[in-house]
């Protein structure tokens, strides 16, 4: 392991980043989440026994593996203490958990301004988690957001009180019902209280962890092409899930990042609306939507599902510097007939293999695929990539071939362990 090795998202999030992370999660000191909220979810099983993480990084199941909320993660208290609370019921350590005190707070306004701003999008809705993400990132950029550390300063309450009453005015323009201040400062006063004993100011940690060769993992939430700058806006989440975001979402600095791992599935899929070139809506589509269980672990909504689409991959390895790929469902993918993998768009008449943000040009392009024999057969207690069928092979291999970044972890199963893990070099620009 380098000193930082991060895992991101290539596509539009629900890659499978908790298979990596826990994988890689065991040969780490410290697990860290930089972005995004309770937005987020990924379950693990360990042991027989289940597991969602919402906000807590998943690499806490690791025993002595320190569990730290970055400053660009937004929470929200109540889903972090109902997080803690199931950990401790099955049995859990959560004494390693760190909370950031430059950690933005979700509040009742936050959930209920996300409800109202959807409702009123009209045909524009994002489709959002309705977890209050945007409008708590608003916040923190229109500099009234409070901070972990406000819970705790004599401040609170003016600070509390002005923002309700702020909002109490939209509200109303909205017909929306009115908060009230004290009910929710006693409550977050209490949820205060309880999270005390894990708040620190974790970028001073994380850089003493970092001198004493302590070895980072930084979960990444949500993916590339949900990155509020990088993905396809407006339909975007609030933050930046690619590498920026880990930077300045924890304090570490880019020069002790080593490895960046880029999740993705042998096929794509997304939850929310906007813009998706390959996207399969038809009985194709449902297939691999039954075949992968492709419902969200946060929302349970059926996800969009279709065929890999390079274009987008390659500009998710441009834009974070991804040096080695992890890609699930190489099973599931497998069970189709006939596989098509997107190798170029045709936009305006032209083929390109640029990928673009620009919502219009996203809906203009057009797909063109190479075609590839399926039905791999039960590949699941495989773990040597050369004992992969050879219609397998030819598939990850025009994959790496196109994106120049090898596929160092595939996905044969959904089990923990059906996995291949190879570094296969290829030549890297
Ligand atoms: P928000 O992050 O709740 O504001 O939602 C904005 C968009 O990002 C919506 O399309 C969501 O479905 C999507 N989104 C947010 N978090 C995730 C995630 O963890 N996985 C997949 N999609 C997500």
């Amino acid at each position: 392991m380098s000193k930082v090795d991060v895992v991101l998202g290539t596509f539009y999030g629900d890659e499978g980043k908790g298979k990596i992370i826990d994988y890689l999660g065991g040969k780490a000191d410290v697990a860290l989440r930089a972005t995004g909220g309770n937005n987020a979810g990924h379950s693990i099983e360990v042991d027989g026994e289940k597991y969602v993480f919402h906000l807590i990084p998943s690499g806490i199941l690791n025993k002595g593996t320190l569990a730290i909320i970055g400053n660009g993660v937004v929470v929200d208290p109540k889903v972090l203490i109902e997080e803690i609370n199931a950990l401790k019921e099955k049995g859990k350590d959560v004494s390693n958990l760190r909370v950031s005190t430059k950690a933005h707070v979700i509040f009742p306004y936050h959930i209920e301004m996300d409800k109202m701003l959807e409702e009123n999008r009209g045909n524009g809705k994002i489709g959002t988690t309705a977890r209050g993400i945007g409008p708590c990132y608003c916040d923190k950029y229109e500099r009234c957001g409070i901070r972990i550390e406000d819970l705790y300063s004599s401040r609170f309450h003016d600070l509390l009180e002005r923002n309700i009453n702020n909002k109490n005015k939209i509200f109303s323009l909205y017909n929306y019902p009115q908060l009230d201040v004290e009910k929710i400062y006693e409550e977050y006063l209490e949820y205060a209280k309880i999270i005390k004993e894990y708040v620190c100011d974790t970028t001073t940690l994380i850089h003493k962890l970092l001198k004493d060769d302590k070895k980072i993992i930084c979960e990444g939430a949500q993916a590339t092409l949900l990155d509020i700058d990088f993905g396809s806006y407006p339909y975007v989440t609030s933050s930046n899930p690619t590498i920026g975001g880990i930077i300045s979402g924890s304090g570490i600095n880019a020069h002790d990042i080593g490895e960046v791992y880029g999740v993705m599935k042998a096929y794509s899929s997304r939850v929310g609306a906007g813009p998706y070139v390959t996207e399969q809506d038809n009985s194709i589509g449902d297939t691999i939507r039954e075949l992968g269980h492709e419902y969200g672990a946060t929302t349970k909504r059926p996800r969009r599902c279709g065929y890999l689409d390079l274009v987008a991959l390659k500009y998710a390895i441009e834009v974070n510097g991804i040096t080695s790929l992890c890609m699930n469902h190489l099973d599931t993918i497998g069970k189709l007939d006939k596989i098509k993998l997107c190798v170029a768009y045709e936009r305006n008449g032209e083929r390109t293999t640029e990928f673009t943000t620009n919502e219009e040009e996203l809906l203009s392009s057009t797909p063109i695929y190479e075609e590839f024999e399926g039905n791999f057969g039960d590949i699941s207690k495989i773990r040597n990539r050369e004992d992969l069928p050879d219609k397998a092979l030819r598939y990850i291999e025009r994959i790496e071939e196109f994106v120049n970044v090898p596929i160092e972890f595939l996905g044969v199963g959904a089990g923990r362990e059906e996995m291949i893990h190879e570094k296969k070099l290829i030549k890297r620009r």
